[in-house]
C-alpha cells in the first residue's frame, strides 16, 4: 500500500518557527484543532512494528511473568493506528496525546477499527486475529509526556508502574532538540525493568542542522540512550559507532526493516532497547 500522504512540508516548519519549548504543546494542539493532522498522518499502523511484533525478538512480550497482558505505550500517538494495532496483537495499549482533539479523533478511530479491524494491522492478511479475538484494551490519555499526572490513567491502584513496550515513531523527531534529554529520562522512568523501547528511527536522511519538525535524527537515539548524551549531535559524531557509554539503555536490535512507510523506506532503522541492569 502506498502512503496516502507525502513527506511533511514547509507548513510544519513555518508553524513551529520561533516557538520556544513552552509553546510546543499548544503548537501541536492548534494543528489538531485546525484539522491539519494530514501533515504527518501516515494512514496506517507501522509495518515495521507489525513485523517486529511477529518476530522472535518480541515473543518474550506475549506472556508476562505474572500472567497479565503486557502493557504498551505510544507517546504522541496521533490518530492511534499503532495503539489499536498493538491491542489487536494482544497488548493493553495506551496512546498518549497532548491535544484533546487528537484524543477525541483517536477514540473515534479505535471504536471503528476494533469493531472491524483493517487487514493492514497484520502482516498476514489471513491472520486469525483479524476476527478480533485476543484483543487487549485500548485507552487514550490526554497529557504531556514530560509530566507524570497522566500516568494514573494507565495503572490501577497498587499496580506496579511501567510499560512492557514503548513505541516511538515521529514523536522524538517532533520535539525541539533541547527536549531530547528529557525524552530519554522519561523513557527510562516509564519502561518496566524487563521492558522494550522500540524506535522506528526517522528521518535519518535529513541534515542534522536543518530546522524541524521533523528534526533529523541520525545518531540521536544512540547518543541519548547508549551514550547518555543530550541528543545534540553533529554530522560527524552521529556516524561514529562506539561501544556505548554512560547511557541507561542497551541496544539489542538494530535493523533496516523490510517494510516501512514510503517516506522512510530504505532509510528508516528499527532499534530496540532494554534498560541496563543497575549494578
Ligand atoms: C508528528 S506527530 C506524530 C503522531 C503519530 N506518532 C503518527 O505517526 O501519526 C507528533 C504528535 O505528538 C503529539 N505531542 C507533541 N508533544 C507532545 C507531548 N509533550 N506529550 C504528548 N504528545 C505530544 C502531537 O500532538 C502530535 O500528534
Amino acid at each position: 500500500m502506498s502512503d496516502p500522504n507525502p513527506a511533511p512540508t514547509g507548513r510544519l516548519l513555518s508553524h513551529f518557527a520561533n516557538r520556544d519549548r513552552q509553546q510546543q504543546s499548544a503548537g501541536w494542539s492548534e494543528l489538531w484543532d485546525a484539522d491539519e493532522s494530514q501533515l504527518w498522518d501516515r494512514g496506517m499502523p507501522s509495518p515495521a512494528l507489525i513485523d517486529f511484533l511477529d518476530s522472535e525478538g518480541a515473543s518474550r512480550l506475549t506472556g508476562t511473568e505474572d500472567g497479565r497482558r503486557p502493557k504498551a505505550l505510544v507517546p504522541g500517538c496521533g490518530r492511534g493506528y499503532d495503539v489499536v494495532m498493538l491491542a489487536l496483537h494482544g497488548f493493553d495499549a495506551f496512546g498518549l496525546e497532548v491535544s484533546p482533539k487528537a484524543v477525541e479523533t483517536a477514540r473515534d478511530h479505535a471504536e471503528k477499527e476494533l469493531a472491524k479491524p483493517s487487514a493492514y494491522s497484520f502482516a498476514d492478511q489471513d491472520d486469525k486475529r483479524l476476527t478480533g479475538a485476543a484483543k487487549g484494551i485500548v485507552t487514550f490519555v490526554c497529557g504531556d509526556f514530560f509530566q507524570n499526572d497522566w500516568e494514573a490513567g494507565c495503572f490501577s491502584a497498587g499496580e506496579p508502574r511501567g510499560f512492557d513496550l514503548i513505541y516511538d515513531y515521529t514523536f522524538l523527531c517532533a520535539l525541539l532538540p533541547e527536549m531530547r534529554k528529557d525524552w530519554a529520562r522519561r523513557m527510562k522512568e516509564l519502561l518496566r525493568p524487563s521492558g522494550l523501547l522500540v524506535c522506528l528511527e526517522f528521518p535519518l536522511y535529513k541534515d542534522l542542522t536543518a530546522p524541524g519538525p521533523p528534526w533529523g535524527l541520525q545518531g540521536v537515539h544512540w547518543n541519548l540512550l547508549a551514550e547518555g548524551g543530550d541528543g545534540i549531535v553533529d554530522q560527524q559524531t552521529s556516524t561514529l559507532a562506539t561501544t556505548g557509554g554512560q547511557g541507561s539503555f542497551k541496544r539489542i536490535l538494530y535493523i533496516k526493516p523490510e517494510r516501512s512507510y514510503e517516506v522512510g523506506r530504505g532509510t528508516d532503522m528499527l532499534s530496540v532497547w532494554t534498560l541496563k541492569r543497575e549494578s
